[in-house]
């Protein structure tokens, strides 16, 4: 019975999402075209606004008039055609879509949209959108695992569009393999997924520092590290896309301010100490990815220094531990701590872990070339208060930030199941 209401009200869930949404789906000429007419069928039927964009090959395999009826729309298929309904069509549709779907996406359509290729409707809109992409690759086994297609869509997938796995089995061409395109239902269970994801964060104030600290030495000179503050601007962008409110403490950077995010601008540690004290109580949760000058010098000097024969002696003192003197006055609020480590990773990320009281720790070996400071991608282990560990393997910032989002979710969600609803009196 609690199973079945499960189900009922996941489904009904899934119809709230979609209501109202707006899906440009566009159909390629591939013999599973005729499958894209149920998903159209489904995404209408689950409240979705659906708009279908067809490239000529396409209508070889079923005709516009299919997908005029069960869309409910006209069909955008010639760039050069009578304008019906969109100002410049395929500018018109690119902005229209909250989510773009390409199904089933030839090979030559994901190479074109790998390369920026645009030579028609599809692959203008394609380039034109800023909504989320997902392609549904489908064709013939050998195709499929050439590794042209392959390089093809890892670049589609670095760049954060989603491809939906193709299916094993029977293909048309009569081979087995894969290159299926999956069943239209499994289709549309991803964009529920995607939708349901969007919202998964709501209702969570989650606050994000990035970039390092500029610790002054003079007017013009600073004491400062490599952190360019994308690890920071990814996490805190992501967490927003989700539904977050997100604030971000940064230090200086040449990063711009991600949609939805509220920024608090930062230069040195003790500005950022005080930005994140004034935000901690009404946070849920604390991602510290900023590099903080661990030391500062003693005296700022109020004029530039002049330079004089023989060495200059700092001296340097001990800045505040921003993480540590949160994990002191912990209440509510998941932490979450970076490791910046050159050796014994291991070690030094558990004892940070337990010294500032994290729920858990993100551990990058910043002497690798392509982790840690300034890079676009990041090779990072994880380590849980429970003692769990996780090693995850090279991957853009980016996914890395929805990883640890992901991570963040589950120990909220581990939280809420320890909550007793209903305490036995
Ligand atoms: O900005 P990018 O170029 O993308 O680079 C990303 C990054 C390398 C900066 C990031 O991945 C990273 O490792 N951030 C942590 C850097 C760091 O200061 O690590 P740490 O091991 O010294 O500090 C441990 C934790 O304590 C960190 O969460 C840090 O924010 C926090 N800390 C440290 C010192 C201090 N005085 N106050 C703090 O709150």
């Amino acid at each position: 019975m609690a199973t079945l209401l499960t189900r009922l009200s996941s489904k009904a869930m899934d119809n709230l999402l979609l209501k109202g949404k707006k899906i440009v789906l566009g159909v390629t000429g591939g013999i599973a075209a005729y499958k894209a007419v149920e998903v159209v069928s489904r995404l209408r039927k689950a409240g979705a606004e659906v708009h279908v964009m067809m490239t000529r090959e396409a209508t070889e395999f079923v005709t516009e008039l299919t997908f005029r009826e069960i869309s409910g729309n006209p069909v955008a298929q010639d760039m050069w055609a009578k304008v019906q309904q969109y100002n410049v069509e395929h500018i018109a549709l690119a902005n229209l879509a909250d989510l773009m779907l390409i199904v089933p996406a030839t090979a030559n359509v994901i190479a074109k949209a790998a390369v920026g290729i645009a030579d028609d409707l599809m692959t203008t809109t394609i380039l034109a959108t800023k909504a989320p992409l997902f392609f549904a690759p489908a064709m013939n086994t050998g195709m499929y695992e050439n590794p042209a297609t392959q390089v093809n869509l890892s670049v589609l997938k670095e760049r954060g569009f989603r491809i939906i796995e193709p299916a094993t089995g029977h293909l048309a061409c009569g081979v087995e393999g894969k290159g299926r395109l999956p069943e239209p239902a499994a289709i549309v269970q991803e964009v529920f997924d995607f939708f349901a994801e969007a919202k998964a964060l709501q209702g969570k104030r989650i606050l994000v520092t990035a970039g390092g600290t500029e610790e002054a030495l003079d007017p013009v000179r600073f004491l400062g590290n490599r952190s360019t503050g994308r690890m920071g601007y990814a996490i805190a962008e992501i967490a927003a896309k989700r539904g977050a409110e997100v604030v971000l403490v940064s230090g200086p950077t040449s990063l711009a301010v991600p949609a939805g995010v509220r920024a608090v601008k930062i230069r040195s540690a003790r500005e950022m100490e005080q930005a994140v004290l004034a935000e901690y109580d009404r946070v849920d949760a604390v991602i510290k990815t900023a590099a903080v000058a661990d030391y500062r010098p003693k005296e700022t000097a109020p004029q530039k220094i002049k330079k004089s024969d023989g060495e200059l002696t700092l001296t340097l003192v001990r800045n505040p531990d921003i993480l540590y003197k949160l994990g002191q006055h912990k209440k509510h609020q998941v932490l979450v701590g970076f490791a910046a480590e050159t050796n014994d990773l291991e070690t030094y990320a558990r004892k940070k872990l337990e010294k500032k009281n994290l729920d858990f720790i993100v551990a990058n070996d910043v002497s690798a070339h392509d982790a840690g400071f300034g890079t676009d991608t990041n090779r990072v282990q994880i380590f849980y208060r429970d003692g769990r560990e996780e090693s995850q393997p090279l991957m853009s910032k980016a996914r890395l930030a929805g990883l640890i989002l992901d991570r963040l979710k589950e120990q909220w969600d581990e939280m809420s199941e320890g909550i007793e609803l209903f305490p036995k009196s």
